[in-house]
């Protein structure tokens, strides 16, 4: 932590945790476009969702074992302060990680995401794309899933999506830059706080949980028929 013009330099995000964001960014992306174009996309569709997936595992593990305001335990907040963040009387440490509504679009999006990757690999098109658990379950379980992954689940994560890219722009405009430490990792603070543990160590240890992650997906993938 260096002082600098009575500012404090603190470690927000670790590099893990900015790699998790833009490339599920990517991915997310890619997900909407192969999905509504299907056909021939589907292969990619299928690629796409099992990158995503790995990714969402690897978030809910660093949110365990992460950098310190990466932790779940740094953004749940009691719902009395997400009410009086929103009257205007939140704590100066609220600025650190994730606000109290931050952290509840946070879980949010990351709860829609994990539901939409886990009902796509439950989903059938009836065509030539059939995830690759579908076969373990009755049809009704796959209906049931196909309708929430088409027709509930992907207008719901646009509608936080839209919240969330407005809410950014949101703070943008109140002279509040959310962006700038999702790229470096940093802000500048008012106020002495502990920064989050990235170092070399940590950050092969995330890799570590990436490839494992990546590794239980590669397997439920190669339970296709
Ligand atoms: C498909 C689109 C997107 C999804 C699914 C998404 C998802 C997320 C998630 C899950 C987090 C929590 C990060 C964590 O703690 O792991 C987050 C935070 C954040 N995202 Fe996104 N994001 C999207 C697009 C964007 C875009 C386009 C921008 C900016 C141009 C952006 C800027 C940010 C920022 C600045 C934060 C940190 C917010 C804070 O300080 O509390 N996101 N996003
Ligand atoms: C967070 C991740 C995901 C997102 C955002 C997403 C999004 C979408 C979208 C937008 C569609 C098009 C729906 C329509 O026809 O209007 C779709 C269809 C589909 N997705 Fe996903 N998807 C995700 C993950 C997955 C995964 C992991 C799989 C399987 C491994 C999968 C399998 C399918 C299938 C089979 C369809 C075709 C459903 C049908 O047309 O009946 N998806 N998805």
């Amino acid at each position: 932590m260096h002082i600098q013009k009575n500012l404090f330099k603190v470690r927000v995000w670790d590099l893990p945790t900015r790699l998790f964001h833009w490339s599920l960014v990517a991915g997310v992306i890619g997900l909407a476009i192969s999905g509504l174009m299907g056909g021939n996309a589907m292969v990619w569709h299928f690629r796409f969702g099992y990158a995503v997936l790995s990714l969402l595992l690897f978030r809910v593990v660093w949110g365990l074992v992460g950098g310190r305001w990466s932790r779940f335990g740094a953004f749940i907040y009691a719902p009395t302060s997400v009410i009086n963040y929103l009257k205007g009387r939140g704590k100066p440490e609220h600025s650190v990680g994730h606000s109290p509504i931050g952290a509840a679009s946070v879980f949010a999006v990351l709860g829609l995401l994990l539901a939409q990757a886990g009902t796509g690999l439950l989903s059938d098109d009836e065509i030539a794309a059939s995830g690759p658990l579908t076969r373990f379950v009755s049809n009704a379980m796959v209906n049931l899933a196909t309708n929430y992954h088409k027709n509930i689940g992907k207008w719901l994560l646009l509608a936080l999506v839209v919240l969330h890219i407005g809410a950014i722009l949101f703070y943008l405009w109140r002279k509040h830059n959310l962006v700038k430490p999702m790229l470096s990792g940093d802000k500048d603070l008012a106020l002495a706080a502990p920064s989050s543990r990235d170092d070399a160590l940590s950050r092969a240890g995330a890799l570590l949980v990436w490839v494992l992650c990546a590794a239980l997906v590669a397997w439920m993938a190669s339970l296709a028929a």
